[in-house]
């Protein structure tokens, strides 16, 4: 029994800040809540947009069966004490365009969401999923000044579901029995890595003949612009929100889910100072480890490409960044 002495009971609950209420911000919001995940923060510069998103997934829970809290927002001070914080904020692709062209816009808004989010909720992680994603978490990573443990971006996942949805689809079987880990950056240069994919565990290099194998990798590389071309106006987000929602579960959850990440490496694969997808541990700390796969040659120097586009990206980040705060 309390008493009127006693000190009121603070119920901890996990609370997620999704920054940017567009098509994958607020389908993260809708899977965190309705996989009993966490309180979700949605916060955009839009007047109103955030609150009326918020309001209907609220109007959904009792349909759902949930109770989680979902609050839209305008204002920081709303996500304080978070324990991850999701970038999604930025202008999407247009047709014809790469997501590096998205560079300069983007460059600005992931910075000072980021340097928002952190005063706000020191002890947060980030994961940043605007794109072009690799140069934003690096952004991101800088502007937050946090360890690379705590800060890291999703596309590895996204781009591996597609390459597995493709091996499924080619193979007629259930997309779930397929596993397949795509590393390097998000973007054309991405690697997918074919001698690690598998149907439970038969390699599909059993299955398939190279000249399939390489037809399923190019539409996976053309994955995000398949979709923009499609719709014309904005670009995937069902499969981008799962993904994210994925590395969100098991971080909260402390999974420790081998997962392939865009993550700050320090000498792994030969690399340093830049951000680019490798297979990482996932647990309640962030990144529990990075994991160095046994590459070819030819593997290997597909992902020194790739890190090669995105430090050439991240100077010209950094110079445009460098004039915007001296205009
Ligand atoms: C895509 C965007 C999210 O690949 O980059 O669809």
């Amino acid at each position: 029994m309390s008493s009127s002495s006693d000190p009121p009971i603070v119920c901890s609950l996990p609370r997620v800040t999704i920054i940017g209420a567009g098509r994958v911000g607020s389908t993260l919001a809708q899977r965190i809540a309705e996989k009993n995940l966490a309180d979700v923060v949605l916060l955009d510069i839009l007047e109103g947009m955030p609150q009326g998103l918020a309001l209907d997934l609220t109007e959904a829970r009792g349909i759902e069966l949930h109770n989680r809290q979902i609050i839209g927002t305008n204002n920081y001070i709303d996500t304080s004490g978070s324990q991850i914080v999701v970038i999604t904020a930025g202008i999407p692709r247009k047709p014809g365009m790469s997501r590096d062209d998205l560079l300069k816009t983007n460059a600005k808004i992931v910075v000072e969401a980021a340097k928002n989010a952190i005063a706000h909720s020191p002890n947060a992680i980030f994961i940043v999923v605007t794109n072009p994603l690799d140069v934003m978490t690096y952004l991101a990573w800088q502007a937050t000044g946090l360890p690379r443990d705590r800060i890291m971006g999703m596309a590895g996942v996204l781009d591996s579901a597609r390459f597995e949805t493709f091996i499924a689809l080619e193979l007629g079987v259930l997309p779930a029995d397929v596993k397949a880990m795509v590393l390097g950056s998000h973007g054309d240069l991405m690697v997918p890595l074919s001698r690690y994919a598998t149907v439970n565990g038969i390699p599909v290099t059993e299955l398939l003949d190279a000249a399939t194998i390489e037809r399923l990798v190019e539409r996976t590389r053309n994955g995000g612009a398949e979709i923009v071309e499609l719709m014309q106006t904005g670009g995937a987000f069902f499969a981008p929100a799962s993904a994210t929602s994925v590395m969100v579960e098991s971080i909260l959850l402390n999974q420790s889910r081998l997962l392939p990440v865009a993550v700050y490496l320090e000498g792994e694969y030969g690399l340093t100072d830049v951000v680019i997808g490798v297979p990482c541990r996932l647990g309640c700390g962030g990144i529990e480890s990075v994991l160095e796969l046994n590459l070819t040659d030819e593997e290997t120097e597909a992902l020194h490409t790739s890190a090669e586009s995105v430090r050439q990206n991240i100077r010209r980040s950094q110079e445009i960044l460098a004039t915007t705060i001296k205009a």
